[in-house]
């Protein structure tokens, strides 16, 4: 009997789980109901009386020793700390957490949607592959405009007709999709990435990001329009900031103007951005051509409306001074990690 209890005596102290199963195969064995433990002590039960004193106390050290080891091995799996097999230090401190920034562009795109928001604009999206129809036909563009010429759209498919299918080359195409696919009043923005064939440099890019909106209803004038968009740019650039409107032309709106803004960086006194003249264009409006809302199916007897459009990059640039097109789209981590954190 002595010679069997050293022998487990080994083995105990030498037992070195790898995992929390091994451990219980070990408790099992040892201190189960039918385990060497419980047979050692019914083998114990037939020696004479002389072995009972020495064996006695020898049984109870076996005991006490399985159990120890077998709480102390449970105890630090529990805690997670046990980790033989891997070599692994759980106590070590961790590496440290980088927490990234948001893309200026994201940033921009958050706040106008959010401004809009609350002046009651739902946010619409659409694809970015789109056809001649709703890319340009549905909105007013004759035939040989040149806006649909291959230098500035990048065509997928090209029949010279209404089978054409392009790049959206502004997000204006998502509003004669909510137009056709719903009845007034439509009150929207359409924020999105538009591409146009042209060489990237310093001021220019192949694709870039457009914010538009839609306002259709009874009634809806030309005032709304401005109120609206002066509510916009006070919300934007601050409660001083001053708008002016120029007359401009778009197939789709009539009449057209840009709306240019009292120059963000120099408050209007002059400066590099502003080229010393005070002001900047930020977008393109006008109401809604009553063809275009024809098109759509809407009754432009009934309704009228307005729309807008700018370039996210544009309003960004006016916002953080960014003087490259071309830094929106590098993922250069030195100029993203300038812009704020804005997940905590
Ligand atoms: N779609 C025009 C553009 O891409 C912008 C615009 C939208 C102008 C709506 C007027 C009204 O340049």
């Amino acid at each position: 009997m002595q010679a069997q209890i050293d022998q487990y005596t080994a083995e105990i102290n030498a037992f070195s789980p790898a995992n929390a199963d091994e451990l219980e195969t070990f408790r099992i064995k040892f201190l189960g109901t039918k385990g060497i433990i419980k047979d050692l002590f019914e083998q114990f039960k037939t020696v004479g009386p002389e072995e009972k004193r020495t064996f006695g106390k020898v049984l109870n050290q076996f005991k006490q020793l399985a159990e120890a080891k077998y709480n102390e091995l449970k105890e630090s799996f529990d805690s997670g700390l046990k980790t033989p097999d891997l070599g692994l230090d759980l106590t070590l401190p961790g590496d440290d957490f980088v927490v990234g920034s948001r893309h200026p562009l994201s940033l921009v795109r958050n706040e106008i949607i959010d401004i809009f928001k609350r002046l009651g604009f739902v946010v619409a999206e659409g694809p970015e592959i789109e056809d001649d129809w709703h890319n340009f036909s549905a909105l007013n563009f004759p035939e040989e405009h040149p806006a649909r010429d291959m230098q500035d759209t990048f065509f997928i498919k090209k029949n010279h007709g209404q089978d054409d299918i392009a790049l959206r080359t502004h997000t204006s195409s998502v509003q004669v999709r909510m137009m056709e696919h719903g009845k007034p009043p439509f009150r929207a923005i359409m924020p999105g990435r538009v591409y146009r064939n042209e060489a990237i440099s310093a001021r220019a890019h192949c694709f870039f990001h457009q914010v538009e909106g839609l306002y259709v209803d009874e009634n809806v004038s030309f005032s709304d329009l401005k109120q609206t968009l002066y509510q916009f740019v006070k919300e934007l650039y601050g409660e001083g900031t001053k708008v002016r409107f120029r007359p401009s032309y778009f197939p789709f709106t009539e009449p057209s103007a840009e709306m240019d803004v009292s120059c963000t960086i120099c408050g209007g006194t002059g400066c590099n951005m502003c080229k010393y003249t005070g002001w900047v264009e930020i977008l393109g409006c006008g109401m809604v051509d009553p063809n275009v809302l024809e098109n759509c199916g809407i009754d432009s007897k009934k309704y009228t409306g307005f729309a807008f459009g700018m370039g996210m990059e544009r309003i960004a640039n006016l916002k953080y001074v960014i003087r490259d097109l071309r830094l929106f789209s590098e993922n250069d981590v030195r100029f993203l990690k300038q812009f704020q954190t804005e997940m905590l």
